[in-house]
């Protein structure tokens, strides 16, 4: 099989295509060091011409909601017109409960996943298959290298059912792989945590930042399980500890 990975350079991109060719698919990696821009779609044509699968994987860092949503929302727009042209199926990642108002008022970066959603639901339709993951083990490390100060860190309060990535790409393989692929599925990690708590675990392992503070941001649905899947399709199995072990 033949597979276009978008942001094959990114956390997760890179895992996925690793683990895709150890599969036995043949992988394009299309990122801007390789000519492919998705939000002004140069190159994209190009690199999803003979793909079987084209995978969005592609992320950003901007903060404000306007900025995420013009992003997500070019990139998807890219993304379904040249799948359409080439004739390949889409696979998008997307956060689950991202699209649900309630959970994403006050969460800009999920704003942007909604209209991500919307633009392959209202472009694609059944032809693309939104693969929704909770948050992964990283995310709070991330909170903390973006929120400390000299021996002092912030983490958001997030209750979630956090994954080790590594195990949501395996997951996302599956799907990518399986030509009658779902037209939605969920996968969310072992057990539920506060990822404040996970953060306070990491700066204890690696001894920094020395106190961590747990902080509410980005309104009470993060924090009352609207990022927690009921019933996820994939339960994954590393668990929290498992990941922290080999950190
Ligand atoms: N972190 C979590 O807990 C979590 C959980 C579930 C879902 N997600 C979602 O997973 C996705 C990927 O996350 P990640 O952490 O792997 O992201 P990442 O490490 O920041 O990687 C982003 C990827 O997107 C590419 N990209 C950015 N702008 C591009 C453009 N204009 N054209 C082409 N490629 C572009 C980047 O490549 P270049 O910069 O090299 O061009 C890179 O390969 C995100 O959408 C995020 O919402 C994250």
């Amino acid at each position: 099989m033949r597979v276009t990975v978008v942001g094959a350079s990114g956390e997760f991109g890179s895992i996925l295509s690793e683990i895709l060719e150890q599969r036995g698919a043949q992988v394009t990696r299309a990122h801007r060091a390789t000519g492919v821009d998705a939000v002004t779609g140069e190159g994209l044509t190009q690199a999803c011409a003979g793909a079987d699968v084209v995978v969005d994987a592609t992320g950003t860092m901007v903060r404000s909601a306007t900025e995420s949503e013009e992003f997500f929302g070019a990139v998807a727009r890219n993304i379904a017109i040249a799948a359409d042209e080439t004739g390949a199926a889409v696979v998008y990642l997307t956060i689950y409960g991202a699209s649900d108002p309630a959970v994403n008022k006050k969460m800009g970066h999920y704003r942007g996943k909604a209209v991500q959603e919307a633009t392959y639901a209202e472009m694609l339709g059944g032809a693309a298959t939104a693969f929704r993951s909770t948050q992964w083990y990283s995310l709070p490390e991330k909170f903390l290298a973006m929120m400390s100060v000299g021996p002092f860190g912030a983490a958001p309060r997030m209750t979630s059912k956090p994954a080790a990535v590594e195990d949501v790409a395996a997951a996302m393989v599956d799907v990518v792989l399986d030509p009658n692929r779902p037209a939605d599925l969920t996968v969310a990690g072992p057990a539920v945590m506060d990822l404040a708590d996970a953060a306070k675990a990491i700066a204890a392992k690696k001894g920094s930042p020395k106190k961590v503070f747990a902080v509410n941001f980005g309104g009470a649905a993060v924090r009352a399980g609207g990022l927690v899947p009921e019933h996820p399709d994939v339960t994954t199995t590393t668990t929290f500890a498992q990941w922290l072990e080999r950190r």
